[in-house]
């Protein structure tokens, strides 16, 4: 499946026109500071684009964590602050009055003399309602629509699929760049074609680990995943591998067992490591999703980085996402030695796991 060419950025006729376009830019912030900027990076080759072809106003909708109402900690300006920055304007990001009565739109900030940032869709609670009402009042902020927000193409949110009904709509170059990389990734793979998934939130894992054990030859589980697998005796498959190893909190090597995993398991351990590699040796597609640690901590970073390391060296397609496995391919610099890595997390997982997911079915018609 693709993206079909009308849809496609280069197709749209931007000249003299006010372009709505809808990003990711949900990234970490802590005290006022961005912690990870890579999906305000990824958005700027279309936002450069829809300059360069002649827009005369672009008006970028994002949302930010998840507030619950107007909460000033959830305010788009410090992404505003930084895309400020990344456009070399000489001030930070103006702050701008509008006659919208929503707490989304009655301000913005001027990035430059073309570019607005709106303030957090998610401080309007008909954002997570797919409303008309609010959908009607986006679609006055342009005469085209971008859509280009693929780490959230998973929620059906007014942003994401009701506005997509009030305008003409294009996908932005990130988002059709995401969906042809997994698309090319479920349907031609070349083999053997080996999934790592790691990470914390084994409610979410689980259908990822079930659906992709049907097309890939070997499913390698880490992280708290694989040790709550071994732990709860959940049903396996020959092709899904688990640690057999791991490192407690004393950075000993242990059992993964029902009893070493209660009192913590914090990474995989040697056996574990080697029984990885061996697969991965003969890998011909890799897609990776999730830490195989506790990462955050540096004694527990060890099985990560090993496999990180590995993977980067063998000749294969490699396709990594989710912000923290990126986190540990960017601080080992192994970010040019991966085909893709994809700013998508739960998004990924399920257009991985082929759900259906509404604001990308519009886009593909
Ligand atoms: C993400 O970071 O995965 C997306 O921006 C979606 O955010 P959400 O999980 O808060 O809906």
């Amino acid at each position: 499946m693709r993206l079909p060419s009308h849809r496609q950025l280069k197709r749209a006729d931007f000249r003299g026109k006010k372009v709505l376009v809808r990003f990711d830019l949900n990234v970490p912030i802590e005290g006022g500071k961005i912690l990870d900027d890579s999906r305000i990076l990824a958005a700027l080759p279309t936002l450069k684009k829809i300059i360069e072809r002649g827009a005369k106003q672009v008006n970028i909708i994002c949302h930010l964590g998840r507030p619950i109402g107007l909460d000033k900690n959830f305010s788009t300006i410090y992404i505003a602050d930084e895309l400020s920055k990344l456009f070399r304007s000489k001030n930070k990001a103006k702050k701008i009055e509008t006659d919208e009565k929503s707490p989304a739109l009655k301000h913005y900030y001027q990035i430059t003399d073309k570019i607005n940032l709106f303030e957090n869709l998610r401080f309007d609670s008909r954002e997570e309602k797919n409303s008309t009402e609010f959908a009607k009042e986006l679609a006055g902020l342009g005469d085209v629509f971008v859509q280009d927000a693929f780490a959230n193409i998973h929620r059906a949110h007014t942003s994401m699929v009701k506005l997509q009904e009030c305008l003409p709509t294009f996908a932005g170059l990130l988002l059709e760049k995401e969906i042809n990389v997994l698309f090319r990734l479920l349907s031609i793979a070349e083999k053997p074609f080996v999934v790592i998934i790691g990470g914390v939130k084994i409610e979410d894992k689980i259908p990822i680990i079930e659906s992709l054990s049907q097309k890939a030859d070997a499913v390698l589980v880490g992280g708290v995943t694989g040790n709550e697998w071994v732990a709860q005796n959940l049903p396996t498959k020959e092709n899904i591998f688990l640690p057999n190893d791991g490192v407690n909190k004393f950075g000993a090597i242990v059992p993964v067992t029902k009893e070493t995993v209660k009192n913590g398991v914090f990474d995989i351990g040697p056996q574990t490591i080697l029984l990885f590699k061996g697969i991965l040796s003969s890998a011909k597609t890799v897609f990776w999703n999730g830490n195989l640690g506790m990462t955050e901590n540096k004694r527990f970073i060890h099985g990560t980085n090993e496999i990180a390391r590995f993977v980067a060296k063998i000749k294969a397609e490699k396709v990594a996402s989710g912000g923290n496995t990126a986190d540990v391919i960017d601080d080992l610099g192994l970010r040019e030695a991966f085909n893709f890595i994809s700013t998508g997390g739960g998004a990924t997982s399920d257009l991985i796991c082929g759900k259906k997911l509404p604001a990308l079915e519009m886009l593909l018609k």
